[in-house]
């Protein structure tokens, strides 16, 4: 008996997921869904640096769908709500670290069409992560449990893409080495998704806290690169994007309430002008009693490692997230499920291989 999961797409943070399903004995791994032809074939424990483990990756939707699985482990590098929808009508919970993070928030077609899709199939879905995810939801939440009273909430990450390998999405979705003008959220409709899902995050804070927000603003500051970069081989001009500060505010009657402000650059040139925090995010609650939290992912405190090695860190926090959610996924009722709806995720099996207590059950 265990969860059968099928893992779409195997980017940095997709072949975390599959070492980890492979890894917990509660869970099976059926299927791997990928975009790329020439990963197409080939078995999955091998795309995460495994040994073969008899899944074969296809491109195929329809193969995916075929299986049957309980969750699907959504993480492509652009998210599609109609595939999303189609894979919830088949029945099968969706898990994503792409997006959905706070899905009452969507305009009222997308959330019917979402929600409809969930009592078609009888499953649910879940947007979560690090960053949009348990930084900016699960853990205020929890931090809000000791407050009286709560005047302010701020998160503030701070984080140097030089290291994310992920070129695709730093210079082709966040349009870093680009002119100003191009990254903006009206040039870009990539910008303007990713501005939306921190909004969400937003949203999703105010709602569960009861915030009564009543205007929910972005913006953001770029500056530019003095001289050249070479990023994974890719040159990041000077003159072009190489900081991008951004704001999204929850406020009411013009009182700003929630903030989540993100301070990042790639090539290594930090603004002056900008603050300085330490590397990682920095939660806030101001109230009573204040409230702070700094936070940095590393793959140890204890063991010397490479730079290289710690960098990963963050795409495991961000896989976990999602893969340690699927038990209480899976036992939900339909529908949408957000950080504040289910309950509080623990690593499953993080300290090895005995089942957590209380033991969630695990459909047959
Ligand atoms: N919530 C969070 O905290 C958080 C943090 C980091 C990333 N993310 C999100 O997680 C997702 C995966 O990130 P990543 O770091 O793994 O990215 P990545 O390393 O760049 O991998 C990108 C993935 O997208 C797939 N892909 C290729 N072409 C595509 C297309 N046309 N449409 C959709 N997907 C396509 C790739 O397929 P193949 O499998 O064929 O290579 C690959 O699996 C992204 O949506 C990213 O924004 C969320």
């Amino acid at each position: 008996m265990s969860y059968r999961v099928v893992q779409w797409a195997t980017g940095n943070q997709g072949v975390e997921a599959i070492r980890a399903i492979l890894d917990r004995p509660d869970m099976k791994l059926v299927g791997a869904k990928v975009y790329s032809a020439d990963k197409a074939g080939v078995d999955a424990g091998v795309l995460a640096g495994r040994e073969p483990c008899g899944v074969v990756a296809t491109l195929d939707v329809d193969e995916i769908l075929a299986l049957s699985a309980h969750c699907v482990a959504y993480f492509p590098r652009l998210a599609s709500l109609d595939e999303v929808c189609r894979i919830l009508a088949s029945g099968t919970n969706v898990v994503t670290t792409a997006f959905l993070f706070h899905p009452r928030s969507l305009p009222a077609d997308d959330l019917a069409r979402l929600e409809a899709a969930c009592i078609r199939g009888g499953s649910s879905v879940h947007g979560t992560g690090l960053n949009p995810g348990n930084l900016s939801g699960v853990l205020p939440l929890a931090l809000s449990g000791m407050s009286r009273t709560i005047e302010k909430i701020t998160l503030q990450e701070r984080a140097d893409w030089s290291f994310y390998e992920s070129t695709h999405i730093t210079f082709e979705n966040m349009r870093f080495g680009r002119a100003p003008e191009e990254v903006t959220e009206a040039a870009s409709d990539f910008l303007r998704f990713n501005s939306g899902i921190f909004q969400e995050m937003v949203a999703l804070l105010g709602r569960a806290l009861g915030a009564g927000l009543d205007e929910i603003t972005s913006s953001v500051e770029l500056v530019t690169a003095e001289t050249d970069h070479d990023i994974f081989g890719i040159t990041l001009g000077a003159g072009t994007v190489s900081g991008q500060r951004w704001h999204w505010r929850g406020l009411r009657a013009g009182n700003m309430l929630i903030e989540i402000e993100t301070l990042w650059t790639v090539g290594g040139e930090y603004p002056t002008h900008w603050p300085a925090p330490l590397d990682g995010w920095t939660l806030t609650l101001e109230g009573e009693p204040s409230i702070q939290a700094h936070l940095l992912t590393l793959m140890s405190y204890e063991r010397p490692l490479p730079l290289a090695e710690h960098v990963r860190a963050a795409s495991v926090a961000t896989a976990m997230q999602a893969v340690n959610t699927i038990p209480a996924l899976c036992a939900a009722p339909a529908g949408v499920q957000t950080m504040a709806d289910l309950p509080l995720v623990r690593a499953g099996f993080g300290f090895g291989n005995v089942a957590p207590e209380p033991l969630l059950q695990i459909p047959g």
